[in-house]
């Protein structure tokens, strides 16, 4: 009996099927998330790359998110471009690669000798599609586009927001929404100006904002004061103001001792230091605001609304 030696089979070129799932699933829409993960390329910093759908100008894309130990940084490429990136970085950048996608899983991983493995398998539970939308965002309170908030460095020149400044614009977001509840419960009348005094107001982030959301959301005048004590921050925060045309904006250098307005619908002491605040709650009651928003800074966060009955209720 003679033995025929069986040709040897090639070894499964898991990289094609790996790049053929992620086409796959882009034109079936079922495309949810890529992380390409254990750099070995010579950025020292680079930790992993997340690939998302996106849609800029009506097209969709792939955002890559860079990410670094202290950083992002995001790069938006056609669909058929970033597909392409992808397929270079696999294995010479990237050892592993993981795709998400609503109706299958995959994993690529290879040795240090770059020898390849795949596992694929269906997800347990049913996926939700992903919003493709560019800056998708949660019910916000202030929009992205606003302008002041690309004077302030929290968006970009396109209105996409900042990596860097997620929190910050979270924060922002929050800080409006608690507001906005507590003006609901007030006694404040949108019928005349709102008087409004951010003591320790920094960078103005926030003065900015209840500014811009009493104007140009709820129509109301504000007349909106930022105390700070530096005056660098001071001469930023006007400026800006000016060149962005809020009116009944304006921004006082001094100290929250000494530069109290005497009558005040609103006041705000967010993460003012030392006993700023205190001094910020002090006036606010003296000055008869209906509303007070404060938190010490380093300390656990309050909302303290003044009202019959007072009101003391935690914030975040
Ligand atoms: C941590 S920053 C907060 C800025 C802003 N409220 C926010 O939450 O984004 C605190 C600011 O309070 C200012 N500040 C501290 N003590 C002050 C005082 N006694 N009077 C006025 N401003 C003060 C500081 O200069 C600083 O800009």
């Amino acid at each position: 009996m003679s033995v025929t030696a069986q040709p040897a089979r090639p070894a499964p070129d898991h990289h094609a099927q790996f790049i053929e799932l992620l086409s796959a699933s882009l034109a079936q829409n079922a495309f949810i998330k890529l992380v390409l993960a254990k750099y070995v390329g010579e950025e020292a910093e680079l930790q992993r790359l997340i690939i998302k759908p996106v849609v800029v100008k009506e097209q969709p894309c792939l955002s890559f998110v860079y990410r670094y130990k202290t950083r992002d940084i995001t790069k938006n490429f056609p669909l058929a471009d970033g597909v392409a990136a992808i397929a270079e970085l696999l294995p010479t950048s990237f050892k592993n690669a993981h795709l998400l996608a609503l109706t299958d899983e995959a994993q690529l991983e290879y040795s240090k000798k770059n020898k390849s493995s795949l596992f694929k398998s269906k997800p347990q539970q049913l996926r939700e599609a992903p919003s493709a939308e560019h800056n998708r965002e949660k019910n916000r309170f202030l929009d992205l586009s606003r302008p002041f908030l690309a004077d302030l460095g929290v968006t970009d020149a396109k209105q996409a927001l900042i990596p860097s400044m997620s929190r910050k614009w979270k924060q922002i977001n929050k800080f409006i929404e608690v507001f906005s509840h507590a003006l609901t419960s007030s006694p404040l009348q949108l019928d005349r100006p709102v008087r409004v005094a951010d003591f320790g107001s920094g960078k103005g982030y926030l003065t900015f904002a209840i500014h811009d959301y009493l104007r140009n959301t709820l129509k109301a005048e504000g007349e909106v004061t930022g105390v700070e004590l530096r005056e660098d921050m001071v001469t930023l925060c006007n400026s800006a103001a000016a060149r962005l045309e809020h009116p009944g904006l304006v921004f006082k250098c001094g100290d929250v001792r000494s530069v109290a307005p005497s009558e005040l619908d609103v006041m705000i002491a967010l993460h003012a230091c030392d006993i700023a605040t205190d001094y910020a709650i002090h006036t606010g009651i003296r000055s008869g605001a209906s509303i007070i928003m404060c938190s010490p800074c380093c300390h656990k966060q309050i909302r303290l609304q003044i009202q019959s009955p007072v009101l003391l209720k935690p914030m975040l």
